[in-house]
């Protein structure tokens, strides 16, 4: 099968190589998954994230031996299941397999390894579990968002926030997304925001004053200077919810802060808290799936690239260029 992958850490532009490899094992790389619970997926289209342009660095936690095929998530179909899984060959699914999605067969847990509703393409399951069950997960597990709550949406326009003002929608959120550019505005009001506002000066007054004094949470995969203004923007128990580091450096808080205005700072470490919970991924599988059968969530794809060109795709990112989510296409349908 051809494949990507990563021969070197050092960055997009030189780590990556285009190889044949034999058919992958359907023992999953994660050591706990044995071939009796493992998912052969023929992929369509694979997700470009923030993982995997990390991993050409060797800056990310998770750190397999070189050469080795990145790829935490795909769209395609299935080649086998094992007995008892939810999915059985010939199925459309999303899947998510951590690594070995740059390739044109991936395996993935079977509780890992979703229906595709028929209103997705390939590239928009590709879209769907990294940045939807992220969301899901930060907004109501780690955050209680609740039915009627406002919440500002950082980096509104990518992966993460274009699915976050998704999911909120579902959850009977409203939502204010703030970009860094026209375009970005265009995107988000896309993805369904109620209202977008520009970074710069002042977007801390505009968005109490959209909120009408505070909103009751901050979905930041951004992170960086703005983190202070962002509690600033949190009306009385509201709650800033950590996703990410985009914005390149990780911000400190002055506890007083939290005190003064009696609100929280919440981590929300996805992978980490379901990795090893199959129950929780399947249920977070079926909201997920839920909110796409009754219209909340329509992924917005991106950018799209060929599987060769992997690296152009990681360097939208890199660039801040990305809006929705990136996406490769793995063979030509
Ligand atoms: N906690 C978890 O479980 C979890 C799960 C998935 C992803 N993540 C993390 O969430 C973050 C966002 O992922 P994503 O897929 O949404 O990325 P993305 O599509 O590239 O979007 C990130 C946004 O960050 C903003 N940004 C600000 N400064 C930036 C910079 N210097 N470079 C690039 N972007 C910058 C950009 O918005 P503006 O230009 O509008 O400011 C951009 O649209 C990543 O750090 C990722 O690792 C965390």
């Amino acid at each position: 099968m051809r494949a990507i992958q990563i021969v070197e850490e050092s960055g997009p532009d030189s780590a990556l190589a285009l190889v044949e490899l034999p058919e992958p094992d359907p023992a999953h790389m994660l050591g706990w998954v044995g071939p009796d619970s493992s998912v052969v997926v023929e992929v369509h289209a694979a997700g470009v994230s923030f993982p995997e342009l990390l991993q050409t660095r060797g800056q990310y936690q998770m750190k397999p031996p070189l050469p080795f095929v990145p790829g935490s998530e795909v769209g395609g179909v299935v080649l086998s299941a094992p007995d008892g899984a939810a999915v059985k060959p010939g199925d459309r699914v999303a899947a998510f397999c951590a690594l070995g999605g740059f390739a044109e067969t991936a395996v993935a847990p079977e509780f890992f390894t979703f229906p595709l509703a028929a209103e997705l393409d390939f590239a928009q399951g590709a879209a769907l579990i990294l940045n939807y069950h992220t969301a899901y997960f930060a907004l109501l597990l780690r955050g209680r968002l609740a039915a009627g709550e406002t919440v500002l949406v950082h980096g509104a326009a990518g992966g993460v926030g274009t699915a976050s003002l998704q999911v909120a929608k579902g959850l009977g959120a409203k939502t204010i997304a703030l970009v860094s550019s026209e375009a970005k505005e265009a995107v988000a009001e896309q993805a369904g925001a109620d209202h977008t506002l520009l970074l710069g000066e002042g977007w801390k007054d505009a968005v109490l004053e959209l909120s009408g004094g505070g909103v009751d949470m901050v979905l930041d995969p951004v992170g960086g200077d703005r983190f202070t203004d962002s509690l600033r923007s949190l009306r009385e128990g509201g709650r800033l919810v950590v996703v990410g580091f985009t914005g390149g450096s990780i911000p400190e808080v002055r506890v007083n802060r939290l005190l003064l205005r009696n609100t929280e700072v919440v981590g929300a470490g996805w992978g980490a808290y379901v990795m090893g919970k199959p129950d929780l991924n399947r249920e977070i599988g079926a909201a997920v799936n839920g909110m796409v059968d009754a219209g909340f969530i329509r992924p917005i794809v991106g950018e799209r690239f060929p599987l060769e060109r992997a690296a152009e795709a990681l360097r939208t990112l890199d660039e801040r260029r990305a809006t929705g989510k990136i996406v490769l296409d793995v063979r030509r349908d």
